[in-house]
């Protein structure tokens, strides 16, 4: 049974399918008018989302399918203290297929391991997002006609921005990416993150601490909010909320085709008369989501009724200790559900956490 629980999930030739279709099913809407007829998405939403929820929503509806779920996990059986484990189990009587958006880091992958059904993951935690990086490669291919050889500045809260471990996962494949990290010291990307892009002979990056400095070497902007939410300490949130904020001026500097992306939704970090600029591509983004979901549940759905298998070994085929190590991260599903705890031995001879990638202590 094929998931989407890491961008990584799909190859590079099957995400450029996906993308390829999503294209296709933009020039020739009414084509796949029923192309899931008869087929049920669930959506398990246990955190906010507009984008997500309706994007997969309105994708559903515009393949023919039907869609069930629920936006509030208060008003489930989850506040009676029901696991994700047995809620897909139940959810897999009603439905064809998943998308799932949690809270908790993993969350989605112990879904994937009880469903019996294919599982999207909608963001869980700080950790992936997956569907958004299609997404963001649908808006690339189609505002730059390319996925490799560009320079890509990620801007604002690099450390729980989901987006940004997912896209920048996806693009290490291509080749000629130069990522450029623009965060505070409190907002860098994640240990295991930095380490992976340095292993990456394909990749270069390198961090800085102002827009500014690197505005007109950037082929796309990819800004992000700083979210309150995931933030242990207010006081903290309090001093980096205000870090970055992209206005006229400063796209002043920007190349004439450099395109600005934001996965939304933006608090301040984009003043409005940004809007304006031909370069904002991030509501285009918006439109494109619906789109690439639409290519993802049809592929889902025909692999799931073909039985393919993974051409790349799933985290679960990979070499796992197995209660060995305790996750250490407390955002980290096995750190409230009564799972085994999974660790991955790296190359490096460290083992990370099969459901968040933290690193065993
Ligand atoms: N981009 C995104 O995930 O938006 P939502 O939180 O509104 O779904």
């Amino acid at each position: 049974m094929r998931h989407l629980i890491d961008p990584t999930d799909l190859t590079v030739e099957e995400t450029e399918r996906i993308v390829a279709l999503a294209e296709d099913i933009i020039a020739h809407r009414a084509a796949y008018s029923e192309a899931c007829k008869g087929k049920k998405l669930a959506t398990l939403f246990y955190e906010p989302s507009t984008r997500t929820r309706l994007s997969f929503t309105s994708a559903m509806m515009e393949l023919g399918g039907q869609v069930i779920g629920f936006s509030d996990a208060n008003s489930s059986s989850v506040s009676k203290g029901e696991t994700v484990a047995d809620t897909v189990r139940v959810i897999r009587c009603f439905a064809d297929i998943i998308a799932m958006r949690h809270f908790k880091e993993g969350a989605p992958l112990v879904a994937s391991q009880y469903a019996g059904i294919p599982v999207i993951n909608a963001g869980d935690g700080s950790h992936a997002h997956p569907t958004q990086t299609l997404t963001d490669l649908l808006t690339i291919k189609r505002e730059k006609g390319r996925f490799d050889n560009m320079t890509i500045g990620f801007c604002g809260d690099l450390k729980f921005g989901r987006t940004v471990h997912s896209l920048i996962k996806a693009l290490s494949r291509y080749s000629g990416i130069e990522v450029i990290l623009i965060s505070p010291e409190e907002l860098r990307l994640p240990d295991y993150m930095l380490q992976e892009m340095q292993a990456n002979s394909r990749l270069t990056f390198r961090e800085v601490r102002t827009m500014e400095e690197v505005m007109p070497e950037l082929d796309v902007l990819y800004m992000t909010r700083v979210q309150k939410e995931r933030f242990l300490d207010e006081e903290e949130f309090d001093r980096v909320k205000n870090s970055f904020v992209l206005d006229p001026e400063k796209m002043k500097n920007a190349k004439p085709d450099m395109i600005v992306l934001h996965p939304l939704p933006r608090v301040n970090e984009i003043t409005r008369a940004v809007d304006n600029d031909p370069r904002a591509a991030y509501f285009r983004q918006v439109e494109n989501g619906k789109f690439v979901r639409m290519a993802l549940i049809y592929t889902l759905l025909q692999w799931a009724d073909e039985n393919r298998p993974y051409e790349r070994t799933p985290v679960f085929g990979e070499e796992y200790l197995v209660n060995e190590h305790v996750c250490p991260n407390r955002r980290c599903i096995s750190s409230t559900e009564d799972v085994d705890q999974l660790f991955r031995r790296m190359p490096d001879g460290t083992c990370r956490c099969a459901y968040c990638e933290t690193k065993a202590r």
